[in-house]
């Protein structure tokens, strides 16, 4: 554990990657808006190859820098590999680093391909209107489409290990439900019933709504209505397919090899978002690593004021700028000691959850130096 990683008071990081993620062939990196999920995500891929592993990091949306750094620019749906220089001076042995960003919109095409009943069918739904909207707007179908590459990128067989960057959920479970939803939904009576052809028609959506398709077209130009209808027609003779692929996938995430890992920012409304996620994963079947808090104020352990202003002075030669750089320094000293209180506060909840502490880091993460640096904090070197 480096001093960096340790707060003023001394709370230090109980959760080890090295250990937790030993024999992990999925990591699943949940957690709100902004926290740092790509980037911890990176990072961790990052020190798994350096270990000598061939890692496959599954992104979402990651920051311009970094992905134009890692050779994802214009590369949708190809996982891309990051050439890496071995980080230790005697060479060390270095794994595989490759990244893929998620392209809902592919994913889609490759499993209505897959599941079609002919390549003919499957023409029709990628021609439709409606599917073309659905698949490349609706909410829910980029955590669907994640879990989906997931299982894809494993059953290849090329990594050892793929990491999962989810998009920034409200609701973890929306990402763990999202094939179970979208099965049930192709599978309802409902939808069923709609489409359904009753005496030679086109079942309640197709007979009901002649008058309103009329008036549709009219005012539009576009028969938007019967594309919706042969949407869920086809879509839904491909229920099947979907729900063998849903009960795969959703073995995959209970798999005792597969951990997930919260992160989490220093902030109140952080923390609790990460303890309400964690209180809803612990009624599911999954493996729990635990919480990374990631971009803390980091101070050193002790320090006197007065002794900080003396040796400021000493070194700047200047007394009013050592009397700046004095407040500044205590500004997060005290910044450093509010983190650490929160932290201490939320471990007092959920019981004894093993969490990673890693600090701000003096800039933005966005090529690979960035996240050598981060590796050092993710897998601090132990003793
Ligand atoms: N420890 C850190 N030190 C410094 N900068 C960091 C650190 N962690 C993340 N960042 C920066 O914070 C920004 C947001 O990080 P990131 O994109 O990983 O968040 P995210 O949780 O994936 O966001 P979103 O929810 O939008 O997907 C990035 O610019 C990244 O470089
Ligand atoms: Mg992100």
């Amino acid at each position: 554990m480096s001093a960096a990683d340790a707060t003023p008071g001394g709370v230090t990081s109980t959760l080890h990657l090295d250990s937790t993620l030993a024999d992990a062939r999925v990591v699943v990196l949940a957690g709100g808006g902004g926290v740092g999920k790509t980037t911890t995500a990176a990072g961790i891929g990052l020190g798994l190859a350096r270990r000598g592993r061939r890692v496959c990091v599954l992104t979402i949306d990651p920051a311009r820098r970094l992905a134009d750094a890692l050779g994802l620019e214009g590369v949708a749906d190809e996982p891309v590999q990051v050439p890496l220089e071995p980080s230790a001076p005697d060479g060390g042995t270095v794994g595989e680093l490759w990244v893929v960003m998620l392209d809902a919109k592919s994913t889609w095409d490759g499993l209505i391909r897959e599941y079609a009943d002919s390549p003919e069918a499957a023409e029709k739904v990628l021609q439709n209107r409606v599917y073309k909207e659905f698949s490349g707007a609706v909410a829910g179908t980029q955590e669907y489409t994640a879990v989906e590459k997931l299982h894809e990128l494993l059953q290849s067989g090329r990594w050892d290990v793929v990491l999962l960057d989810t998009p920034p959920t409200r609701n973890a479970l929306d990402f763990l439900d999202a094939p179970q939803r979208l099965h049930s939904f192709l599978d309802s009576r409902a939808l069923q019933l709609l489409l359904k052809p009753a005496s030679g028609g086109l079942g309640l959506l197709g007979r009901g709504a002649g008058v309103f398709t009329g008036l549709l077209k009219r005012a539009l130009g576009v028969d938007l209505l019967s594309d919706l209808v042969e949407f869920f027609g086809v879509l839904g003779g491909m229920s099947k397919g979907f729900g063998e692929r849903a009960r795969a996938v959703q073995a995959l995430l209970a798999e005792p090899r597969t951990v997930f890992l919260l992160v989490a920012a220093p902030h109140p409304e952080s923390l609790a978002e990460a303890g309400a996620f964690r209180k809803a994963l612990s009624g599911r079947d999954i493996t729990y690593g635990g919480l990374v808090v990631n971009r803390l104020t980091r101070a050193a352990r002790h320090e006197d004021e007065d002794a900080v202003r003396d040796a400021l002075a000493e070194a700047l030669g200047d007394e009013d700028v050592a009397a700046r750089a004095a407040a500044m320094h205590e500004r997060i000293r005290r910044q450093a000691t509010h983190d650490e209180r929160l932290i201490t506060e939320h471990l007092r909840g959920p019981g004894d959850e093993p969490v990673l502490l890693v600090p701000q880091l003096a800039e933005d993460v966005h090529d690979v130096e960035g996240l050598d640096r981060l590796v050092e904090h993710l897998f601090p070197a132990a003793g």
